[in-house]
């Protein structure tokens, strides 16, 4: 299959792009560079031994999504293309509200004028908000706590309503946990701007010491260590599922939701034990108050995954800090420096 992904340049994107070459796909990659450098694109390609196909531009943009529509034969479509920082979206609600859904609303419509009807759409365990239960099924109650989540459950109603309306579309919502890691080859990987507000990477910059310690935030949670607990998945794991999601949808018509995580709650305590195990290196942090926001435990059902799309995370977390931690130590400036 010809496959686009919009936001194809970044973090999980690129990952992605590897696994479906490495599937027997050709894929075409979209990017504004809004949150990726143009680097990143040469970096895949060395990885998948030829030249990709790649737009910088907007996916809000119609004439350019029907330039792309026009000079490739494309199967199915999917969609990363979003901004996604959740505190960032507290302070622009209207810049993320604008660009997540002119994004999709905008594809949409020509991938409708087009009769292009198959689209993956990136989504996030966000659209549970505050988990009534865990591990989380697809069937929970789904609310968003901030912007960016309010994002993604809108445009994961406009796609399920666009289903009902036309059932000649096949559209999967993935629900993605937690991804953490980089390419084994230590040639891509997660490239935060600034102080990056994630867990892992933050680790691994403290390991490489960029940054003095890891500040933990809150260790009186209701969890086991006190500290809050997630559903780390290997990005490589994450790609696999989106390989196995359009080989889904092929055949299989409607609207769907997946969750894709292991089903493993693992604390931050645990998180810095088991990099500094997997890397040898010292991880120094200090316990600070809860960040706001933050939930106490979120972690998946897989299960419908496992039983519909044949999908599985199969890495460990050990393999994703040693593939996170060679990324690190080869790109200390992430892409910056080529
Ligand atoms: P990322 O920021 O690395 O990748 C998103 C890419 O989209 C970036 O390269 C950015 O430049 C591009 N982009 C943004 N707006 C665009 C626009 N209008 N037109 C074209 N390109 C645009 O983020 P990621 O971690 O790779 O996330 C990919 C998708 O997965 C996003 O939709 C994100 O919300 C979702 N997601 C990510 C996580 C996570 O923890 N990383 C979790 C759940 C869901
Ligand atoms: N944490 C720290 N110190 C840090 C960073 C994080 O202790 O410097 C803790 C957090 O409090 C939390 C855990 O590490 O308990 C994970 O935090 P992350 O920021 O890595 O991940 P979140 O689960 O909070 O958020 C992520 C994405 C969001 C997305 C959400 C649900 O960043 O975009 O998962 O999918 F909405």
């Amino acid at each position: 299959m010809k496959i686009l992904l919009t936001g194809g340049a970044g973090y999980i994107g690129t990952h992605t792009a590897v696994q479906f070459v490495a599937a027997g796909h050709s894929v075409v990659l979209l990017d504004s560079l809004v949150n990726s450098r143009p680097e990143v694109v040469a970096r895949v390609e060395r990885i998948v031994g030829h030249s990709l196909a790649y737009y910088t531009g907007d996916c809000a943009d119609p004439k350019l999504l029907d330039q792309i529509f026009t000079d490739h034969d494309i199967d199915v479509v999917v969609h990363f293309a979003g901004l996604k920082a959740v505190g960032e979206s507290v302070e622009q609600p209207l810049r993320y509200y604008r660009n997540n859904l002119d994004c999709a609303l905008t594809l949409c419509e020509v991938m409708e004028a087009r009769g292009v009807r198959r689209l993956v759409f990136s989504s996030s365990a966000s659209v549970y908000g505050t988990p009534e239960q865990v591990p989380i099924p697809e069937t929970a109650s789904l609310h968003a706590a901030n912007p960016y989540g309010a994002t993604k459950l809108f445009v994961e109603r406009i796609l399920a309503d666009l289903a009902v309306a036309n059932p000649a579309w096949h559209i999967v919502a993935l629900r993605y946990f937690n991804p953490i890691g980089a390419h084994p080859s230590g040639l891509i990987g997660e490239d935060p701007q600034g102080i990056p507000n994630n867990l892992f990477p933050y680790i691994a910059q403290v390991a490489a010491g960029r940054r003095d310690k890891l500040r933990v935030f809150g260790d009186d949670y209701p969890t086991p260590d006190g500290t809050g607990v997630r559903d780390y998945l290997h990005v490589m794991d994450l790609a696999d599922g989106h390989v196995a999601a359009v080989e889904h949808i092929a055949d299989q018509a409607g609207w769907r939701g997946y969750n894709l995580g292991t089903g493993q709650g693992v604390s931050v305590l645990e998180s810095v034990r088991t990099f500094e195990q997997a890397t040898g290196s010292h991880v120094p942090y200090e316990v600070v108050p809860r960040r706001p926001g933050d939930i106490a435990e979120c972690y998946a059902d897989p299960t419908r995954a496992r039983e519909e799309l044949g999908w599985v995370a199969r890495r460990t977390i050990a393999e994703a800090c040693a593939d996170a931690w060679r990324w690190q130590r080869e790109n200390p400036n992430g892409y910056a420096a080529d």
